[in-house]
């Protein structure tokens, strides 16, 4: 290809910051001059070729974001943003038990249809999130819920749900978060509600009750606080690790791990060899891997708004060469689209009370540096001839 067709990452700089959009984009260093990235195009486009979600399947992954229903519904260029950079979503919140069931006995499916039609009109894959957690759940439920109906009423959730989109969901979180080592079970296991309530086996007979209810959809259990190099995450990746080797003993029908990789830049640990073993591990048990929730923290980055984001960008691009060169990794998702849509505001504010910049669009939409890590970082492994 000749390089008037493929503008180099300069000339998008150029181009970039002549269309007054994107303030500093330093050239990241992705590879020879003469290969010069799709996705550094004039007048910031990010379609078609340029999109994420082209940069992925040439790397045998599919991309996303998770989506924030009302945005999609109320926001023309949200939705065109997702359309534009997808081949799959989760919902942020319109599948968690605190959206779908205002009351013990009601559903409501109005917003979670309307993704699954969304989706569906698109061609863009659905993950469901999520059908079993502690967290996310309705006002009426600590009252209402007793050990001998618990166990009853997650099989009944899990039937009505599941069943409800059967056939159209990629993959379902069937059992998020569930193992804390704080709360000091030898098999490190959360004592959430649904295991003080619904037994020790809760999560085996949520795994079975899903896989009856949609046979199609990828059955992920997902988890937090096993990517990082440090002491208590090594452990949580072990007690991880016993879950899952005894699951598929029992031959649950577990068919991926999600990792939701909320990352941290400038951590004092960093990401690596140990996340690889687990991912390695994963491969062997022949679970696929999907990485659900990325986002980077900011926290700890100076005011610098230049720093910030190219310390973001850098973190995107080191967790992504970390894990992405794994076989077992099948789909990346982004926490949110873009900066005014992340939770890390409220969850992980920064002290100077400045918003994060998180995520791979800014809160107008326009690409990030951190973008263009991610380009790269997929880019790198569609060169690894194994994938
Ligand atoms: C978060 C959402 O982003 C927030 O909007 C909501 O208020 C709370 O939940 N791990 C998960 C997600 O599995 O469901 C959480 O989402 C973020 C942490």
């Amino acid at each position: 290809m000749s390089r008037q067709h493929a503008p180099s990452r300069r000339s998008f700089l150029q181009a970039a910051l002549a269309a007054g959009g994107v303030a500093a984009w330093p050239l990241l260093g992705c590879g020879p001059a003469a290969k010069a990235p799709t996705h550094a195009a004039p007048g910031l486009d990010v379609s078609g070729a340029n999109s994420l979600a082209a940069h992925a399947a040439n790397a045998n992954l599919l991309f996303g974001f998770a989506v924030d229903t009302a945005a999609l519904r109320d926001n023309a260029a949200y939705r065109n943003t997702v359309k534009q950079q997808c081949s799959i979503v989760v919902a942020e919140n319109a599948m968690k038990w605190s959206a779908l069931r205002p009351a013990a006995d009601k559903y409501s499916f109005a917003d979670a249809d309307a993704l699954v039609a969304f989706t569906d009109e698109n061609h863009i894959k659905l993950r469901g999130h999520t059908l079993c957690w502690h967290g996310g759940l309705p006002a009426w439920f600590d009252a209402a819920m007793a050990p001998d109906s618990a166990r009853g009423q997650l099989l009944e959730h899990i039937r009505t749900v599941a069943g409800r989109y059967a056939g159209r969901m990629h993959s379902w979180d069937v059992v998020n978060e569930p193992i804390l080592m704080a709360d000091g079970r030898p098999d490190g296991l959360r004592t959430s509600p649904w295991l003080r309530l619904a037994g020790d086996d809760y999560i085996e007979v949520a795994f079975r009750a899903a896989r009856d209810a949609d046979p199609t959809a990828l059955l992920t259990l997902n988890e937090f606080g096993v990517e990082g190099q440090n002491r208590e995450d090594a452990e949580k990746r072990a007690a991880l690790l016993l879950l899952l080797r005894r699951l598929k003993q029992r031959n649950v029908p577990i068919d991926a791990v999600g990792i939701q990789s909320h990352v941290r830049a400038r951590t004092l640990y960093g990401y690596g060899a140990g996340l690889q073993s687990l991912l390695r591990s994963c491969n062997e048990m022949d679970l696929q891997v999907f990485l659900t929730e990325l986002d980077v923290d900011d926290r700890d980055l100076s005011q610098n708004i230049d720093a910030r984001d190219s310390g973001v960008a850098a973190q995107y691009a080191s967790y992504l060469q970390t894990t992405l060169a794994s076989p077992a990794v099948r789909a990346v998702l982004t926490w949110g689209v873009d900066d005014a849509h992340t939770w890390l505001n409220t969850a992980q504010p920064r002290g100077d009370k400045q918003p994060q910049r998180s995520l791979l669009f800014d809160e107008r939409l326009r690409p990030t540096q951190a973008f263009a890590a991610v380009c790269d970082a997929f880019d790198a492994r569609s060169s690894i001839p194994k994938h």
